[in-house]
């Protein structure tokens, strides 16, 4: 399936497409499309990709219905993911959906006459989040159209974290051999063995974490994923985070709930999470720009 048709995973891009994305003219050109609904359709919380997809569908000049607590919806009273996507393909030209079961995106794409994207599936993929993540990794260390050199340290709940997921996935696309991952999770929280090896990768526990801060070139921390029933405590502290070289970025998609960053940190020119935040607008409204671009506009003429 092209991802511009539904996009439900990263396996649907190869390097040269994620690279066309980075750069696509959507922020340029100023083409919009104020005839164009688009829904948010969130059966879990949300604060970042459901505001930066508004943010990017604001900037597209689309009009937004938003349904981003399905507690005060029909759902409530026991309406299928079927009914509701069917729903919603009769009002708007694309259903941006989260939900908890790590398959909900692949069905609803199954059924729906209208675009579907995935924001975050259950314990298996956020497309979006790897593709910003990327592009803010790529954008820091200017490394366009390849990934070399690089030294990635994923640390905290890897198992549930469908970020690192699609992060990891996207790494593997490109050429690796100049580059190697450090999975340090607790021992009940490994990145999945489906994931494991697709990049040069070592794992190392959590309690060994400074023999690799001095090493990695962007760290990458996650929270414990407590709604899928992880559980763990783990943070850095400021002096351990000092151990980074420094040209080195510390990312974290958020929430952080428990302080696995202190907010003292948050000045140091390494911490790049408020701006990795922001490179959502950015890629969010590359990704509406060419999903309506095909599917509307082809539709119309
Ligand atoms: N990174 C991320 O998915 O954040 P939200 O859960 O706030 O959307």
């Amino acid at each position: 399936m092209l991802w511009k048709n539904h996009l439900i995973s990263v396996d649907q891009f190869n390097v040269e497409e994620i690279q066309s994305l980075f750069f696509s003219n959507s922020m340029i050109d100023g083409f919009t499309f104020p005839r164009k609904k688009i829904a948010i359709l969130f059966y879990e919380p949300s604060t970042r990709t459901s505001a930066s997809f508004q943010s990017a569908a604001h900037d597209l000049d689309c009009k937004i219905i938003s349904i981003n607590g399905v507690e005060y919806s029909s759902v409530a009273k026991g309406e299928t993911l079927h009914d509701t996507v069917l729903t919603l393909a009769q009002y708007v030209d694309l259903i941006i959906l989260r939900h908890p079961d790590s398959e909900a995106a692949a069905y609803a794409a199954s059924i729906s006459p209208v675009p579907i994207i995935n924001a975050g599936c259950g314990n298996g993929e956020h497309p979006t989040q790897g593709l910003l993540d990327l592009f803010t990794i790529q954008k820091h260390f200017q490394n366009w159209n390849k990934f070399t050199d690089m030294r990635i340290t994923f640390f905290g709940d890897l198992l549930n974290s469908r970020t690192v997921h699609s992060s990891v996935k996207l790494i593997a696309l490109y050429d690796n051999a100049s580059n190697y991952i450090n999975y340090v999770a607790p021992l009940s929280l490994q990145i999945p063995l489906s994931l494991k090896g697709l990049v040069p990768d070592v794992y190392i526990y959590p309690e060994q974490i400074e023999n690799v801060l001095p090493y990695t070139d962007v760290l990458y921390v996650t929270r414990v994923q407590k709604e899928r029933g992880s559980v763990a405590e783990y943070s850095l502290t400021h002096e351990q985070l000092n151990m980074l070289p420094e040209n080195s970025i510390v990312m974290h998609p958020f929430p952080r709930p428990d302080g696995e960053i202190p907010i003292s940190f948050d000045s140091d020119p390494r911490a790049k999470y408020f701006e990795q935040i922001k490179n959502g607008v950015y890629i969010r409204t590359a990704i509406l720009y060419e999903m309506l671009k095909v599917n509307v506009l082809s539709k119309e003429m």
